[in-house]
């Protein structure tokens, strides 16, 4: 870890006190607050988890235990015996009483004035009709379902109704291509696929039916694909297979209440994919009562949620955030939740500001890449709207530089509202580490500290805890109720979490803690990069690179980038006889973007005649990062154990002749 990075970061010194106004009825008030909740956590942790899961969600049968877990096997059982549903708890709860005509989900569509409410009445009818629907498809408890599609409110009732059948649900993200959507399938033995014609992007539908129809031939395990029309295009309906979202809905026949699944507690809800440090993604996979008692408690606690607000994460439900903070914590505590179907800049890069002014937006949840882009368009967009609805803003993904946080705190904070940059994983199911908003003194750049009843320490390589001030590896040491339940297909997997540092989870992220006990994430440990606030490992790339014919090896690592965080820098060497030309790099960089996807898509390939690797054969990841970032030759340290030095002159020249725009110079081979 860099040296140089902990201290810019340490070096900040501002801090922010939490807002007078508002304090008195925040769930959270003080400090003292927050101690006294951390030491009840402490010391009676499981009387605090099971009273926020009594307190929070509705159970049709009590637990016998509130917690059977261990990290030495491992197991992960909350509320065991415990019965329950999530789509009872998002919806059904709340239609007896006086939210029953309340918003639940406001959408707005990519074009202004495309914009679709459903009260929670409304969202029981169609999660009823969906799960009825299913259920006519002969889907049952257990069996995974895949959600392929774009943001609108019928992914939103897919969820909610796989959910009421005890079908676990696994979103895709419609930005994957062909091979990334189809690993996914493959992975989770989906059963039926729903999915849409296409998804709008600028104005323009841009096919996602099309997308499956490529890969469904290697998919035995998916008999049924319910299409939702979005956009009206056409598109090829394999007859027996394919139906028409709205056709089986339409059918007259099915019932218009129908009866929720008793799930256990540790009945899988979701099944969520997320970059592992191999090629293979890693299938996270989320239980009932556990995950949603933390969904609840993160967002009642963490955003200040209460009846009245309107709470908008601006995520995409294909990543863990669009599930926790966009349709189970905010539904589950009868809030109004808002999802927007477009991105911040099109057609101006007004829309955040406008959709703040127009739906009176409380609490607003987003990236620092989207802080980031939205900053450089400057605050004309920002001052010509509204914002006094705001009270609390958040952010997740990455790091939030300093730059990135003033300007969220004085042009959309109007440098009064708390900002709660919030740590956590598609693992950890919610938020680990953040301020309370009401709570936390904030200091531009630090998560600050763990959530009550999260205890967060940071190690060195020898399982030793650090010191205030020593950067290390951070770990979780106790279990919560939103850590996931397993890796689906991957016991393996599963375990490596664990097998690290005794009885303790591994993030694979770096931290460090201040003399102050606030945290600072330093980035990811292990092979991932972090592109825009999604992870994407560098294992997955490489081999689809390799995949082509024309690739020997190759090596990807992380360099800074100003909007996106991080972006992907890879070197390739080519297979013998073999010529470095243009189009083949573009060539190689449409490869990924076909098998993965536009996200994975490397900001820069360069060719080399060699990787640099250890006597061993390892390649030596940590220099390949170095040089991408422009580092010489001088500053890469320790070089002893590479078995060809000599390559390491060639490639820093090239690097260099690449980003002046000029092409790698050739070298013959020795
Ligand atoms: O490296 C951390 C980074 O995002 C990773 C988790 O990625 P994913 O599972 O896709 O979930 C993203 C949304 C929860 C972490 O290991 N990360 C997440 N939040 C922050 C962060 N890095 C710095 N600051 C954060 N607030």
């Amino acid at each position: 870890m860099a040296d140089d990075k902990i201290k810019s970061l340490l070096s900040e010194d501002r801090h922010y006190a939490p807002p007078r106004h508002g304090k008195d009825i925040a769930r959270i008030r003080s400090r003292h607050e927050y101690d006294a909740l951390c030491e009840l956590a402490r010391t009676d942790n499981d009387s605090f988890w099971a009273e926020r899961a009594r307190g929070l969600l509705h159970w049709f049968k009590p637990w016998e235990k509130v917690q059977n877990c261990d990290f030495n096997v491992p197991r992960v059982e909350w509320f065991t015996g415990a019965h329950l549903n999530a789509s009872y708890n998002c919806v059904d709860r709340h239609i007896i009483t006086d939210r029953r005509n309340k918003a639940a989900l406001i959408w707005q569509g990519e074009r202004e004035m495309e914009v679709r409410c459903y009260t929670y009445q409304m969202l029981y009818t169609d999660v009823c009709r969906v799960a009825a629907a299913l259920n006519a498809l002969q889907i049952k408890k257990g069996d995974r379902v895949a959600l392929y599609m774009p943001m609108v409110p019928e992914l939103a009732v897919a969820m909610l109704a796989c959910a009421r059948i005890g079908a676990v649900h696994m979103n895709i993200f419609t930005g994957y291509a062909d091979g990334g959507v189809l690993s996914r399938i493959q992975d989770s033995g989906a059963r039926v696929v729903i999915t849409a014609d296409a998804v709008m992007r600028g104005g323009e539908p841009k096919p996602l039916k099309a997308n499956l129809d490529r890969i469904l031939g290697q998919c035995p395990s998916v008999e049924k694909v319910l299409v939702v029309n979005r956009a009206n295009i056409e598109v090829n309906m394999l007859k027996g297979r394919d139906i028409w979202w709205q056709d089986l809905l339409d059918d007259f026949t099915l019932d218009a209440d129908f009866p929720c699944v008793s799930m256990e507690a540790n009945d899988p809800l979701f099944i969520l994919h997320t970059s592992g440090s191999t090629g293979r993604p890693t299938g996270v996979v989320h239980s009932t009562g556990g995950y949603l008692t933390y969904a609840a408690h993160t967002t009642q606690w963490v955003f200040d949620v209460k009846d009245t607000d309107v709470h908008w994460c601006t995520a995409d439900c294909g990543w863990i955030t669009g599930h926790t903070y966009m349709i189970y914590g905010p539904l589950s505590l009868g809030a109004t939740t808002i999802m927007f179907e477009g991105t911040p800049t099109w057609p101006r890069p007004d829309r955040f500001w406008r959709i703040v002014e127009k739906f009176r937006v409380n609490m607003l949840y987003t990236a620092p890449t989207v802080v980031r882009s939205l900053m450089r368009q400057g605050v004309e967009w920002t001052n010509h709207y509204d914002l006094s609805s705001l009270r609390i803003l958040g952010s997740v993904g990455e790091p939030m530089n300093p730059e990135a946080w003033m300007w969220y705190h004085t042009y959309i904070g109007k440098g009064q509202l708390p900002i709660v940059d919030t740590w956590w994983q598609t693992e950890t199911g919610g938020v680990m580490l953040s301020p309370l908003p009401y709570a936390s003194h904030i200091t531009p750049g630090s998560v600050t500290k763990p959530l009550p009843g999260i205890e967060a320490c940071i190690m060195n390589t020898d399982g030793k805890e650090e010191e205030a001030e020593s950067g290390g590896n951070l770990v979780i040491k106790k279990p919560w109720p939103g850590l996931m339940k397993g890796v689906h297909n991957n016991p393996e997997k599963f375990k490596s979490y664990f097998s690290t540092f005794k009885n303790c989870y591994l993030s694979g992220d770096g931290a460090k803690v201040d003399d102050k006990g606030n945290f600072w994430i330093l980035g990811r440990m292990d092979d991932a990069i972090n592109v825009s606030g999604h992870r994407i490992s560098t294992a997955e790339i490489e081999s689809v690179l390799v995949s082509h014919p024309a690739v020997g090896e190759a090596g990807v690592v992380p360099i800074p980038h100003e909007i996106k965080g991080e972006a992907i820098y890879a070197y390739v060497a080519l297979q013998d006889n073999i010529e470095w030309t243009e189009d083949l790099r573009k060539e190689l960089r449409n490869h990924v973007r076909s098998q993965i996807g536009a996200l994975a898509s490397p900001e820069q390939i360069q060719f080399v005649d060699e990787l640099p690797k250890t006597l061993s054969g390892k390649i030596l990841r940590r220099l390949l990062r170095k040089i991408a970032s422009g580092d010489l030759l001088e500053n890469l340290g320790d070089i002893t154990t590479l078995a060809r030095p000599d390559v390491l002159p060639v490639i820093i020249t090239d690097r260099s002749r690449l980003a002046a725009g000029q092409p790698e110079k050739l070298i013959p081979k020795t």
